[in-house]
């Protein structure tokens, strides 16, 4: 199948070359120039695990192709894939404008019959207006279908997840859509889900806000055993035993960000305001998580008392492990707001402190490039991300380094019986 994919961040991009991977011909478009020109040449603009490789080997092979012209992919395509950003405004609400930017391209473009599917998280019912813009604007008035395919990668899982689909979801009702999708994902060996358009988009949104209403749930649970002296992680396993529940999405932290969850809440909890819903739960949850970084900074200000003066090392800057991405991460606002109340601050992430740079200020934060050398003069250390790495912290000698033994870890990676046996005062979330 020829397939065009307009946009190449996380989705776009990996969407592409997983397509690619399995046989198809992609063509990637983006609107940055510079990123179409790295790509070309073998670079990628983002950190994800098996990601290069794979750009590599199948621009090699010829399968995978990246140009600025979005006129250039939608000639050389059948199917056209929208992967563009869907960013928040500031009332919660949704910027579309790039969503409806690429459909006027494509229609501009359009001289056959094409299949537009749209891949960005999007507010149910998106789909009927690009319908409506690629029609108003297309010269040739040729047939075209357009159809949703909503994303459930997570990054820094995302060539994993998306080699290995749970289910596809399809929203359209129309034939010729539908056999082309069952030809894209075949070799994806995964169930395929039809729907109506709307029902499609409104799988996204419900997907994402239950996951994060299982991360609030855990983290409201967490609170109760700290006023209890239970275990939360024993709580989990208890209650993710029980099939109906599951495990995954149950790990108490510091709260979760992202450019998703934060993101999908709030739009959702939008669309539902304006359909005349008052969806309370999810403001709740969205309660729960502010919360839940007020909780974690407490702990250090009821503990270290003044900040103003103090040096606190923060092991993590990605919002979650395996990824350089740092927007709405819990950990650049852990360290913004450390900052505020006066302390200095030693930071490190394996991937992310290149892009941390453009979040955090110059002054008062020192970039450690290792990770055993971060608690060095500290009056506390932090774990903001959950790098499976930082287990392997040598903590004697952070022990030694720091001022006082210090240790608050915002993602439970440490055993708390086992920290206390080696000297430290060990604050975790729910234990
Ligand atoms: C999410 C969805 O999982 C994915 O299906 C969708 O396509 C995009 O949004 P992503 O944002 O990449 O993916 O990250 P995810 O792994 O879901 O984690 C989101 C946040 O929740 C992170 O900050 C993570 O640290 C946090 N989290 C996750 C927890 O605090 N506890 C958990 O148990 C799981």
């Amino acid at each position: 199948m020829n397939i065009a994919i307009i946009g190449t961040g996380y989705v776009g991009l990996v969407t592409g070359t997983c397509f690619a991977e399995v046989g198809h011909s992609v063509i990637c478009v983006d609107c940055d120039e510079a990123k179409v020109k790295l790509l070309q040449g073998g670079g990628i603009p983002i950190f994800e695990p098996g990601l290069e490789e794979m750009v590599k080997k199948n621009v090699a092979e010829g399968r995978l192709n990246f140009t600025a012209s979005t006129a250039e992919g939608v000639e050389k395509s059948d199917v056209i894939f929208i992967a563009v950003p869907t960013p928040p405004l500031e009332d919660g609400a949704v910027d579309l404008s790039y969503i409806e930017r690429v459909a006027r391209d494509i229609a501009n473009a359009m001289t056959s019959y094409k299949v537009v599917v749209d891949k960005s998280t999007v507010p149910v019912k998106t789909g009927e207006k690009v319908a409506e813009t690629i029609k108003r604007y297309c010269k040739a008035d040729c047939e075209f279908d357009v159809i949703s395919n909503p994303e459930f990668l997570r990054e820094g899982f995302a060539v994993e997840d998306l080699m290995n689909p749970d289910r596809i979801v399809v929203g359209t009702t129309s034939e010729k859509p539908k056999a082309a999708m069952r030809e894209i994902y075949e070799p994806f060996n995964a169930p395929i889900i039809f729907t109506d358009i709307n029902s499609a988009e409104l799988i996204k949104h419900a997907a994402n806000s239950f996951l994060a209403m299982k991360i609030s749930y855990i983290n409201a649970v967490a609170a109760i055993c700290e006023a209890t002296g239970a275990n939360v992680e024993e709580v989990a396993t208890g209650i993710g035993m029980d099939e109906r529940i599951g495990r995954r999405f149950l790990n108490a932290s510091l709260g979760f960000g992202g450019s998703c969850f934060p993101k999908d809440l709030s739009a959702f909890i939008r669309i539902s305001d304006d359909l005349g819903y008052d969806f309370g739960l999810l403001k709740k949850v969205q309660e729960i998580n502010a919360e839940q970084m007020d909780r974690f900074l407490k702990k250090i200000t009821d503990t270290l008392w003044i900040l103003k003066d103090k040096t606190i090392g923060v092991l993590g800057l990605a919002f979650k492990q395996n990824t350089d991405d740092v927007r709405m991460s819990p950990a650049i606002e852990v360290c913004q707001r450390l900052l505020k109340e006066g302390a200095t601050l030693r930071v490190h992430d394996p991937k992310a402190m290149e892009k941390a740079k453009e979040l955090l200020p110059a002054e008062g934060v020192t970039y450690v490039d290792d990770m055993d050398s971060v608690a060095e003069g500290c009056d506390a250390l932090v774990v903001a991300t959950e790098w499976p790495e930082f287990k392997e912290l040598n903590l004697a000698k952070t022990r030694d380094a720091m001022t006082a033994p210090l240790l608050f870890d915002g993602r439970n990676l440490f055993d708390p019986a086992e920290m206390e046996q080696l000297g430290f005062t060990y604050k975790s979330i729910g234990r």
